[in-house]
């Protein structure tokens, strides 16, 4: 299966999830938070939350601010927590199957500025079997590949080596397969088929993976003889694997985890756009700086009008617009300056021509330092691996 498929398969995934909304954005580009928050049952993140992290972190990150991380799952109890000083630790993860690209950066950006805020530890999963179970000509050797690639692309966002540690399911097995075997005892098998939509026809290995996703929730809390909290930020379609988790833990004698969840970036093509080929839709951890700017001036769904005339008259749309998107969601920290090209965008006076340049400048300033980081994490990739 190509990336173009999985992409596919994950964004029917969440369709069938957040069923009737298409994605989670709505026809006009806004995303329908309340719906959203209604259907997977999470909760919204409130101002006052937002002044509580605050407390701790002295400024917001923008994608809190903007609400790109928009929901949680008992944050304020984490917080309280932290407050009594039981320090949580963060658990995130990546299935290795194909190369990184700018969305699934994301929620790690993010989850780097959490553990540089509050210092605490991160448990980075790599559950190389995720994507082996449930691809059909996949196999182990590729996937080792992959999972070496992903983890430079962890590696070059900078987190703290000594505070990180990079589990791989295989690898770690030893480890880590009791303590699945103790969350699989708990889930019946129409827990999972309600959950992921598996069928009788579905192989064993993928009912059973769910059980791996949850050991890291717990694992720190094992490895130090004491429960410690748990704080997930996670892409919203990861949802349904910790939905179970949370189900689960407290039966073993563990807390449930909490979570802070994420919209998806959009692919080039737009939110309302028709994917193209694969390797169109989506800009690459190392993709070269003319390529980036190929795909953004070629496939970037522009909210523009279709003359220069008619756009300069009645302005373009940045709501729908994938280049100002990726600037809001990814590229462009200061708000101001964000509101500024937001403005003159919307009234005319900056024309699609020059938003995908800011555009193109800020990816490439970006994949410029990041490829560089990239490869020096070739050599750092042993010290990340839990010993
Ligand atoms: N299932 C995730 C994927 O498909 C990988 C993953 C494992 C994960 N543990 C996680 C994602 C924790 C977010 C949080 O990539």
């Amino acid at each position: 299966m190509n990336v173009l498929d999985s992409f596919k398969k994950l964004a029917g995934l969440v369709f069938r999830m957040i069923k009737g909304v298409v994605t989670p954005w709505t026809v006009e580009g806004e995303v329908d938070y309340d719906r959203l928050i209604k259907e997977f049952g999470v909760s919204k993140i409130e101002d006052k939350l937002l002044d509580r992290i605050k407390k701790y972190t002295k400024e917001l990150h923008f994608m809190l601010r903007r609400r790109i991380f928009f929901a949680h799952r008992d944050l304020k109890w984490l917080l309280d927590e932290y407050e009594k000083g039981n320090k949580f630790f963060l658990y995130t993860g990546r299935a290795p199957s194909g190369p990184i690209h700018l969305g699934h950066l994301m929620p790690w950006i993010f989850t780097k500025w959490l553990q540089d805020k509050f210092g605490v530890e991160l448990w980075f999963q790599f559950p190389d079997e995720e994507k082996f179970l449930f691809k059909k000509d996949l196999e182990f050797k590729e996937v080792d590949n992959w999972t070496r690639e992903n983890m430079l692309d962890v590696i070059a966002l900078g987190f703290d080596p000594k505070k990180t540690h990079f589990i791989i399911d295989t690898k770690h097995a030893s480890m880590m397969y009791r303590e699945a075997c103790r969350v699989a005892k708990k889930i019946t098998f129409s827990m999972v088929k309600a959950s992921f939509g598996l069928d009788e026809s579905s192989n064993v290995g993928s009912i059973f993976y769910t059980s791996m996703q949850a050991v890291p929730a717990f694992l720190p809390s094992i490895l130090k003889q004491k429960n410690i909290p748990c704080l997930i930020p996670h892409a919203i379609d990861q949802d349904p694997h910790f939905r179970l988790t949370r189900d689960i833990l407290p039966k073993l004698g563990y807390y449930k985890p909490a979570s802070i969840q994420c919209l998806f970036l959009p692919p080039l093509s737009g939110v309302s756009g028709k994917m193209s080929s694969s390797k169109e839709y989506a800009i690459y951890t190392t993709d070269s700086a003319e390529e980036v700017k190929r795909k953004i001036n070629k496939y970037a769904f522009s909210g523009g009008r279709d003359t220069l005339e008619e756009h300069k008259k009645k302005g373009g749309n940045p709501d729908v617009d994938i280049s100002f998107q990726y600037l809001r969601m990814l590229f462009e920290e200061d708000d101001k300056k964000l509101e500024r090209i937001e403005k003159d965008y919307r009234t005319g006076k900056m024309t699609t021509g020059e938003l995908k340049k800011i555009t193109i400048d800020k990816i490439n300033v970006f994949l410029e330092q990041h490829q560089k980081k990239r490869k020096l994490a070739e050599k750092k990739i042993n010290e990340f691996i839990y010993k």
